[in-house]
């Protein structure tokens, strides 16, 4: 077995087969609202091989010229972004340890070919909140770094219904998606992943 690092939480098989369906339809909300778009790295323009929106009151957007960042709107509608699903927040409430509510959920789709480079979560206004992620659809590879760029990785299947928690002393290790696996789940209609990350963005307000 893995030994993961302190600060990392893996809850496998956290959400029943009905309820990966259930918080896939809320997705399935999201998305008609807020289209998936294609994001663009900072200055190169370069398009990212995942497909992406985001709910709650803030949502994480990149583009050539204005790179990472958040945003009340969609980047192509120029709509607001839905509010995010209460099945969501539920879970924010039982894994985040946190007292404040997510302002962010960005929707990440993986089709069977995509993956995601090694990065940090970090731009948000405050790190005190955990980024807690849940898997639905086909397995990936997971890879967890250090905070350096640098250094040892170790890997980490994460499967549908899978809740991840990356908090305290790990916030803001590296990640990134090295592989999907493609027919290892049929909850999606075709192949792919879908991932969800909850945020805190801003500091609160007493
Ligand atoms: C992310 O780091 O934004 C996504 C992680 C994942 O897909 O599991
Ligand atoms: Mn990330």
């Amino acid at each position: 077995m893995t030994v993961l690092p302190d600060g990392v939480r893996h809850f496998p098989a956290c959400l029943s087969p009905e309820e990966q369906r259930a918080l896939l339809d809320d997705i399935r909300g999201v998305v008609q609202r807020a289209p998936l778009f294609t994001p663009r790295m900072p200055r190169t323009g370069k398009p990212m091989s995942v497909r992406m929106t985001n709910c709650g009151s803030l949502g994480w957007v990149t583009d050539k010229d204005r790179g990472y960042r958040y945003q009340a709107t969609h980047p192509v509608t120029g709509a607001a972004w839905p509010p995010i699903p209460d099945r969501l927040t539920e879970l924010w409430r039982e894994y985040s340890d946190h007292p404040h509510p997510p302002e962010a959920c960005l929707v990440n789709f993986y089709d069977e070919t995509a993956k995601m480079g090694l990065h940090q979560d970090r731009d948000e206004e405050t790190f005190d909140a955990p980024v807690l992620s849940i898997s639905l659809g086909d397995a990936c590879l997971f890879r967890i770094g250090e905070i350096e760029r640098k250094g040892r990785t170790v890997p980490l299947r994460l499967e549908s219904g899978d809740v991840l928690v990356l908090g305290g002393a790990s916030r803001l290790r590296h990640h990134g998606v090295d592989r999907i696996y493609p027919g290892t789940s049929m909850l999606l209609k075709k192949e792919g992943r879908i991932n969800l990350t909850l945020r805190r963005v801003t500091k609160p307000t007493r």
